[in-house]
Order: C-alpha cells, then structure tokens, then sequence
C-alpha cells in the first residue's frame, strides 16, 4: 500500500544561470553526478514499488521526465497546468493514488534534495511508514539544525518526546509538533537553534490517505472539493478537462501553510541521515565540497588564475577567463548569461531572478 509523490514542480531559480524556467534546478546535472530528479527517483526505488512512484511537475518537465528517466512509467507522471506550490500539487497526486488504492500510505517528498546516508533515510521512512499506518497523524521528518538557516522552515516539538513504541527495533524517537515557523530571520533562527527544540522542516512527509483528505477536508474545504472533483474524473473523458478547470481557480498555496501549521495531529520523526536542500549555490557548493565545477568534459579548462582564492567558476569550455585578485567568488557563464556573486551571498540570486522576470 505504499506510494510516493515527487513534488518537482518548482522553478529553483536560486541556482541561475544553469536552472532556467524552462530547465528547472532538478532537471540540471551541475556537476555530472546524475540530476536530482533521478537521485530522488533512485533513492525513493528501495523502499517503494517503482510504479507506485509519482511525480508532480510542468508538461515541460514531463518532457523531461520522459528523457532522463526512459524506464519510468509516463502514466505516473502528472502534469499541473500552473504551478501553484504544494497544496495543489499533492491534491492533485493523492486524488490519483486514493483511486488507485484507497488504503494507501504516500509518502512525499521534494525532488532536489541531497541524502547522504540511504540506509537511514529508508529506515527512517520505514518507521514512518510504520507510524502512518495507525491512521492518526501526519508524520514530518525534521532535522536537528546546525546553524541558523533562514531559507527553511522550522518546526517546534515537545520534549522530552513521547515514547510510543512504533515497532520492534525502532530507532527514531518520536516528537509531537507544537508550532511551525517557516522562513525566519536570523536572529529568530538563531533563537531557535538555541533553543534545542526546534527542527528544521524536511518538506518530507508520510501520512495515510484517510488522514491527509480529513486534514484537507478540515483546513482547506474547498481544495478538499477539488480534490473529489479530480478523483471522480480520473479515467473518464473528462480528466485532463477537470484537471486544467480546478487549476484555473487555484491560488498558490504551500502545504506548509495550508495545513500542517494549523493541524494539530502532527508529528516528528528526527532524521539523522545527512540532508540538504540544494537550494543555492552555496548550498550546492558545500554539498559537493568541489572547488571548481567542470563543463561537460568534466574539466574546466581555460581558465587562468592569479592570486585568486576560494573561488568557483563556471563556464562555456572554450571561452578563456581570467581572475586575478579576487576572493570568495562564484562565477557562473552559460552562452547568454552571467553571474557574479560572493559566496555566501547566493540566496540573492533568486531576488535578480524576480527582478529579471519582473522586467521580462
Ligand atoms: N509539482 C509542483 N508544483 N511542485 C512544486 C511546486 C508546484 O507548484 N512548488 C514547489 N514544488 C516542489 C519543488 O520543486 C520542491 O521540490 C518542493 O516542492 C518544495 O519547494 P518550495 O516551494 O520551493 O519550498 P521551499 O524549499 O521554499 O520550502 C519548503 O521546503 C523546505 C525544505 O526544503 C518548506 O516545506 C520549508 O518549510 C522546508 O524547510
């Protein structure tokens, strides 16, 4: 009865110039390791059926999809007529899997996120699952912050945890979730790492299907509705019509906001299996812990470097750059565009997209 949804709807403009509107972070391979929507899609293959696994995205990237992933069965992949953030999107794919089986346990997750322990993050999962299948909360993965990260969400627990038993062997301690914080400032962050009792908000969740629609039935009525209103049409003529007319009245809402801040049947189990969300380019830098990014012969070449440190470039192979005296730099070229950004700096590489496309 298990089932996954890959949320890959996102545009992850934070990692411009190589992520596009019409190339979107998860389908990038940045440093020839494979795109993260083929890691997700590997990882999630241990633990769930491969044709249980769905994935929520543009028609463009179910264009894409069907290049990278040539195995991956097209009838899995649903795609949304507008992004309009997660609510609408898991709607959307649990109305699918509620059809398909209406006992099912899904678990979600996002599609450009770096795991580095799979052993855990599948035993984690696995207890999750466990959790779910009582049919009482939505089941969260957070993770124990070690800095004061402001591009996450937060979730504060009650501790000491409760010491309910999920199944013999168990290793993860289970939390009750009292408030959620999404985004905060940095000294807020800051407060919370102090704290010791808040996690960061993995986006990754688990919940039996009984217990998601009588959330979404209770905290966003009229999503709940669409959702029916999807899951009567799957299979008829009238499917992609019914799908493209819910879409149309949507507003873009997270399910963060939309309901797991407001639920009061939500739970943690902590994961301890090395997680990022590959957000940025700092965050992409450190997760891979390179000091330069190769092109497509997976060298860089070219590339002339005088008194220059800590810095990373990027560029088209046969264009020479030279740096000379510069520190702490990202350096980013494609054939039409050009980043310079100090690093640490790059979570402002999203507000030049906004302004670029404000421009547009
Ligand atoms: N299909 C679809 N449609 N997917 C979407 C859409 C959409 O409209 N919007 C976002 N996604 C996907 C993204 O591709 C990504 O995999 C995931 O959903 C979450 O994306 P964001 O909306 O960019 O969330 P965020 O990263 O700012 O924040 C969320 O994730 C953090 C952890 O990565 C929140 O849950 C935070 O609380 C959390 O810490």
């Amino acid at each position: 009865h298990l089932y996954a949804i890959i949320m890959a709807g996102g545009q992850g403009s934070g990692l411009w110039p190589l992520s596009r509107r019409d190339m979107p972070r998860q389908f990038v391979d940045i440093f020839g390791i494979g795109t993260m929507i083929e890691r997700t899609v590997q990882r999630l293959s241990g633990i769930v059926p491969p044709d249980h696994i769905y994935i929520v995205t543009s028609s463009r990237g179910q264009a894409l999809v069907s290049t990278l992933l040539p195995g991956f069965p097209m009838s899995n992949v649903l795609a949304e007529p507008l992004g309009r953030k997660t609510a609408p999107c898991i709607a959307l794919a649990t109305a699918f899997v509620k059809k398909r089986d209406p006992d099912a346990v899904t678990l979600v997750v996002p599609s450009d996120h770096l795991v580095e322990d799979n052993a855990t993050f599948e035993k984690t999962i696995r207890e999750g699952v466990q959790l779910a299948l009582q049919k009482k909360e939505l089941v969260t993965i957070g993770i124990r912050p070690d800095r004061p990260e402001t591009t996450y969400g937060y979730m504060q627990v009650d501790i000491p945890a409760s010491q309910r038993s999920l199944s013999p062997g168990q290793t993860t301690t289970l939390h009750h979730v009292r408030a959620f914080a999404e985004k905060p400032d940095s000294r807020t962050a800051q407060e919370f790492v102090d704290s010791g009792d808040f996690f960061w908000n993995s986006g990754i969740f688990i919940w039996h299907i009984d217990v998601i629609c009588r959330e979404l039935e209770h905290w966003m009525p009229d999503l709940y509705r669409d959702l029916l209103y999807m899951y009567e049409a799957i299979g008829s003529s009238k499917e992609q019509e019914v799908i493209e007319d819910v879409y149309s009245w949507q507003h873009p809402v997270a399910i963060d906001c939309g309901v797991m801040e407001k639920s009061e049947s939500v739970v943690m189990l902590e994961g301890q299996f090395g997680w990022m969300d590959l957000g940025n380019w700092d965050d992409m830098l450190s997760a891979q812990q390179v000091s330069s990014i190769p092109d497509a012969s997976g060298r860089v070449q070219n590339l002339i470097e005088v008194d220059t440190v800590n810095t990373i470039v990027h560029k088209p192979s046969s264009k020479a750059v030279c740096l000379v005296g510069v520190t702490d730099l990202i350096v980013v070229e494609t054939d039409d565009a050009l980043l310079i950004c100090r690093k640490g700096d790059s979570r402002g590489v999203r507000k030049a997209v906004d302004i670029m496309r404000r421009n547009d």
